[in-house]
């Protein structure tokens, strides 16, 4: 009997995890080539809302590569907007996640990469090339960093907590009164610069725990799941359920949530 008919049915479906490493190489590399050039910088509309040719020019090079692999998919892309798809799956990506950081040379940028089916999220990367780290998580598969397995911290206190927080470029003033609260309990509160890579360090323990008000899904996705992945727990800042549409978040170990959510209350 020919092999030929049944050989037709055999769909191969690429693996999300796989194609989203790829394309963050690709974009990574963009990103290198442009840091070494005078970059065009220009404003968003909104004062230090800054875009620069890099952002445009890693977002090409990302979709290029999402798109080959998962013609049927949807995209939510920050530089591009929303592509519509044919199937229940959608790329959400962030070119350049910390591209103020990136303007002044500052190597806290990465690019967020994160692959959802029927609304779940199941692949996450966030890519940190000037810093040599690619933290990648799979739906129910656990998180790592350069292949490495890692965990949310173990500190139980906020008080021994190294906390991190981001700031609206347009509206620093929400979140200060918060600063100020968590500045008070906390070891320390950091503002690095970069949500995603924010999420990634509270999923390796680095930092216990990060919030942010007026985020986009871009900036959150792929760090939402390395953090489940990683042991932790991911709401809204009120405790209401986290969706990659809230805008607001609270990252933790788990163990500070509910303590860290009084403390922002
Ligand atoms: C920004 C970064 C920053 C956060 C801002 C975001 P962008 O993203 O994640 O940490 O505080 O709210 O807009 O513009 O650099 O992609
Ligand atoms: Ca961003
Ligand atoms: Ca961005």
């Amino acid at each position: 009997m020919s092999l030929a008919p049944l050989l037709k049915e055999v769909v191969v479906h690429p693996d999300p995890l796989t194609i989203a490493l790829e394309a963050a190489r690709e974009g990574a590399a963009v990103l290198l080539a442009h840091a070494n050039r005078p970059l065009e910088i220009a404003e968003k509309g909104r004062r230090a809302d800054l875009v620069t040719a890099a952002d445009r020019a890693s977002e090409a090079a990302i979709l290029a590569v999402l798109r080959a692999a998962f013609p049927s998919a949807a995209v939510l892309a920050e530089e591009s907007g929303a592509a519509p798809g044919t199937s229940d799956e959608r790329w959400i990506v962030d070119p350049l996640d910390g591209t103020t950081n990136y303007a002044h040379g500052y190597p806290l940028y990465c690019i967020s990469i994160a692959f959802e089916r029927a609304g779940e999220l199941i692949a996450g990367v966030v890519y940190a090339p000037a810093m040599g780290e690619c933290f990648a998580a799979e739906r129910g598969a656990g998180a790592r960093r350069n292949d490495a397995p890692i965990a949310v911290s173990t500190i139980e206190r906020v008080g021994d907590a190294m906390l991190c927080t981001g700031f609206h470029p347009a509206d620093y003033e929400r979140n200060a009164r918060f600063f100020g609260q968590a500045s008070h309990r906390a070891q320390a509160v950091r503002r690095d610069g970069s949500a995603a890579l924010d999420l990634a360090y509270t999923a390796c323990g680095r930092f216990d725990g990060f919030w942010e008000f007026d985020l986009h899904p871009w900036d959150v996705a792929a760090g939402t799941l390395l953090v489940r992945e990683a042991g932790g727990r991911v709401t809204r800042v009120d405790r209401g359920e986290a969706r990659v549409d809230a805008r607001s978040i609270l990252a933790s170990n788990a163990r500070i949530h509910d303590e860290l959510a009084d403390v922002l209350a």
